[in-house]
């Protein structure tokens, strides 16, 4: 049985984790972003009991940027089935950066995982709606329920922001929908996708979310099943193999604990039988990863013992 963590305790670690806020540097390839405060630190533990602890800047609302490509990989296999989803994007680490295209060249022309931003891309182009905003609709409807608040919304500055700069991801599309693994309009996808990656949430809510993925997919207070439990366990194994990028392997061996990054600096975990953590701290590494995410989440989970290996 794992120990619990109080709120106080938390708060220590976070102090602790606080000198290296200025480790790294806020992302800046989306301009909005780089206006982030790296002393803005929070965390948040949702147990799966439903009790909740929470440290630092927990008010502080941040976009989830490629934390977002778990949720949305989730609808699209409720909205698709897994054949249909596996069929179109693999199920495969890669030790390249999150915008790599050079894999995309070889035989299957397919993106490796849904977790870099070519599987991610393909990911929502999946999901069903016939218009961008009816996608990011239902994909904001989805994290309604899953964090029972109908708050959510995302910011328009940061989309608008990001679909202006992304010449990548557009390059990465196009060259998909070459190969007929995306469809439609790859305007109308980036349009969703860069709104999807813009949705804005703070720690206790997103902590929410790693809860009911521990939860096997049943909302933690009211027990009401939202994600199908293999589904919900598709999306865990993800975060394990590809959730960090390729800083996955030494954060399984460092941290070991399912979980996934965002370029906004937050971190998503979830623990079976634990519930969710949520880190937020705007510095990254060189790898996109957030340093005191990265740090706090070490912490705890030696203190704690609570790798899954
Ligand atoms: O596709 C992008 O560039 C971003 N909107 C999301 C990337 C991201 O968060 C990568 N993270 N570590």
């Amino acid at each position: 049985m794992i120990k619990e963590i109080t709120a106080n305790v938390l708060e220590d670690w976070l102090d602790n984790v606080r000198p290296f806020a200025y480790d790294g540097q806020v992302a800046n390839y989306i301009p909005a972003l780089s206006r982030s405060n790296p002393e803005d630190l929070a965390v948040a533990i949702h147990y799966i009991d439903g009790h909740a602890v929470e440290a630092g800047e927990t008010e502080v609302r941040f976009t989830l940027q490629s934390i977002s490509k778990v949720i949305s990989l989730a609808l699209a296999l409720m909205d698709n089935g897994e054949n249909y989803v596996f069929d179109r994007v693999g199920m495969e680490p890669t030790g390249d950066p999150f915008h790599s295209i050079y894999r995309l060249e070889q035989i299957p022309s397919k993106p490796l995982n849904p977790m870099i931003n070519a599987g991610a891309l393909a990911v929502t182009n999946m999901i069903h709606g016939d218009t961008p905003d009816e996608k990011v609709g239902r994909l904001l409807s989805f994290i309604h329920e899953l964090t029972d608040d109908s708050t959510i919304g995302y910011n328009e500055e940061v989309a608008t922001s990001e679909f202006e700069s992304a010449f990548l991801n557009r390059s990465l599309l196009y060259y998909m929908k070459q190969h007929q693994i995306v469809t439609g309009s790859v305007e109308e996808t980036l349009d969703a996708y860069t709104k999807q990656c813009a949705i804005e949430v703070n720690v206790c809510q997103l902590a929410r979310i790693g809860a009911l993925l521990a939860n096997g997919g049943k909302d933690i207070q009211s027990g009401r099943r939202i994600i199908p439990r293999h589904l919900a366990r598709i999306c865990k194994t993800f975060m394990v193999t590809c959730g960090m990028y390729d800083a996955s392997g030494s954060f399984a061996i460092k941290v070991g604990i399912p979980a996934k990054s965002g370029v906004s600096g937050s971190v998503l975990a979830s623990l079976n039988d634990f519930g969710g953590i949520a880190v937020y701290g705007p510095s990254l590494d060189e790898k996109g990863n957030s340093v005191v995410g990265l740090k706090l989440l070490e912490t705890l989970s030696n203190r704690y013992d609570l790798s899954i290996f």
